[in-house]
C-alpha cells in the first residue's frame, strides 16, 4: 500500500509487472511491520525489511515472515554496493530525515544498474493545510514555502528532547534532490482519492483527498 488513499502494488505496478519481482532482490527502508516486504516474499522477491526503529522491527517478527529483517539508518544502509535490484518504501524514513540525498544516495549506491527505487511521502502540499480531516483542514493555514520541521518534544527536568520531526520538502526540493542522488525520475503519482475509500484517518478523509493530493509517489531509475 502506498498510502492513506489506498492505492495498493498490485493496482499501481510501480516496481513492475508483479510476475517480474519473481527472485528479485528488493529493498524495503522504513519498513515497519514489514507490511511491503510480507507482500513482495509472497509475490517470490527476496526483500529485505530495513527500519531505523528496533520497536517497529518487533512488530515485524511478531506478524511473521521469512525474509530478514535489519535495524539500521537509511542515511547508512549495511549493504555492499549493487546489492539490490528494487528498493521502495511507503512513508519510511525519507519524511523523517533532515539529509534526504544522503539517504537516496545510499539508496542509488545499493541498487544494480537498471535498479528502481519507489518511494512515498507526504504530497508536500498538505503542509500548507491543518492535518484535519474535516473542512477545517480545507483552508491554507501556513506557508508551503517554510521548511522548518515540525518537531514533538518530551520534557523532563524542563529539557526538550525531540521525540518526532518530520522535514517538508517543496515538489520542486524532491525533484532536485532526487536528480543530485543521481537518479533518474521517471514518474511522479499523485494517487487519487477513491469512491470506494469512506475510512477517515489522522489527516485523511474522503473529503480532503477529493480536493488536494495527500501523497506523492517517486518512480526513480538507477541508470
Ligand atoms: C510512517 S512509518 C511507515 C512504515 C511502513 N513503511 C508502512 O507503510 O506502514 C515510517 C517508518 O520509517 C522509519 N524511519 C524513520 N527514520 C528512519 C531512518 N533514518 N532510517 C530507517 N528507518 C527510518 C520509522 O521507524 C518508521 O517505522
Amino acid at each position: 500500500m502506498w498510502g492513506p488513499e489506498g492505492l495498493d502494488e498490485v493496482e499501481a505496478e510501480l516496481l513492475g509487472p508483479p510476475e517480474d519481482l519473481k527472485g528479485k532482490d528488493v529493498l524495503e527502508i522504513g519498513a515497519g511491520a514489514a507490511q511491503c516486504s510480507r507482500w513482495l516474499a509472497v509475490q517470490g522477491a527476496r526483500p529485505i525489511a530495513l527500519d531505523l526503529s528496533h520497536r517497529q522491527l518487533q512488530h515485524a517478527l511478531r506478524i511473521g515472515g521469512t525474509f530478514p529483517l535489519v535495524c539500521a539508518d537509511a542515511g547508512a544502509l549495511p549493504f555492499a554496493d549493487a546489492s539490490f535490484d528494487l528498493a521502495c518504501s511507503a512513508y519510511g524514513a525519507l519524511p523523517f530525515v533532515a539529509d534526504p540525498v544522503l539517504v537516496l544516495r545510499e539508496v542509488r549506491r545499493v541498487l544494480r544498474p537498471g535498479g528502481r527505487f519507489v518511494f512515498s511521502v507526504t504530497h508536500p502540499i498538505r503542509w500548507a493545510f491543518p492535518d484535519e480531516p474535516g473542512p477545517e483542514g480545507l483552508s491554507v493555514s501556513s506557508s508551503y514555502f517554510d521548511r522548518t520541521p515540525y518537531v514533538e518534544q518530551y520534557i523532563e527536568n524542563g529539557v526538550g528532547r525531540a521525540v518526532y520531526v518530520e522535514h517538508h520538502r517543496t515538489v520542486g526540493d524532491r525533484v532536485r534532490e532526487v536528480v543530485a542522488a543521481g537518479f533518474r525520475l521517471v514518474d511522479l503519482v499523485e494517487p487519487e482519492w477513491p469512491a470506494w475509500n469512506s475510512s477517515e484517518w489522522g489527516g485523511w478523509s474522503p473529503l480532503r483527498g477529493n480536493l488536494i493530493p495527500g501523497t506523492a509517489i517517486f518512480v526513480c531509475v538507477r541508470d
